[in-house]
């Protein structure tokens, strides 16, 4: 966990937020043991903003490794930060009880996705 949470710090100054100035890492370890990493994208166009998160996931994905077992963020603040909604969502539709590492300058938390999107929407609620 600390060496995921390690993985996403390293990437993080390739973040690239001139308008928020929020930089953001993540770090996905799939069941394959693979590591993705990713980081903000934002653009002159706010909301095609992409999240470090989804950046991260989508990139697994995109190489064809759909288990994803834990999401790490790191952001360098006092508190950890949470994935957004619309990542919440994104990492459920792959594992809805992934494990989500919340990391920060001081301090890491740890979730089950499952505590931070109860009741999820899923395939299974399309019958
Ligand atoms: N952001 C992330 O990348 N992940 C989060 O979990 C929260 C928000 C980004 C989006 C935007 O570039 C900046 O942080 C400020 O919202």
């Amino acid at each position: 966990m600390e060496e995921l949470v390690e993985r996403a710090k390293a990437v993080l100054n390739n973040a690239y937020a001139p308008y928020s100035k929020f930089k953001v890492a993540a770090a996905v370890r799939t069941k394959s043991g693979r590591v993705y990493t990713g980081v903000n994208i934002e653009n002159a166009s706010y909301g095609l903003t992409i999240c470090a998160e989804r950046v991260a996931v989508f990139k697994a994905v995109s190489e064809g490794d759909r288990d994803i077992e834990v999401v790490a963020v790191y952001t360098d603040t006092e508190e950890p930060t949470p994935p957004c909604g619309a990542c919440r969502q994104v990492i459920a539709e792959f594992n809805p009880d992934a494990l989500i590492v919340m990391a920060s300058r001081k301090k890491t938390v740890v979730v089950r996705l499952s505590e931070l999107l109860p009741h999820a929407f899923t395939r299974k609620n399309l019958g």
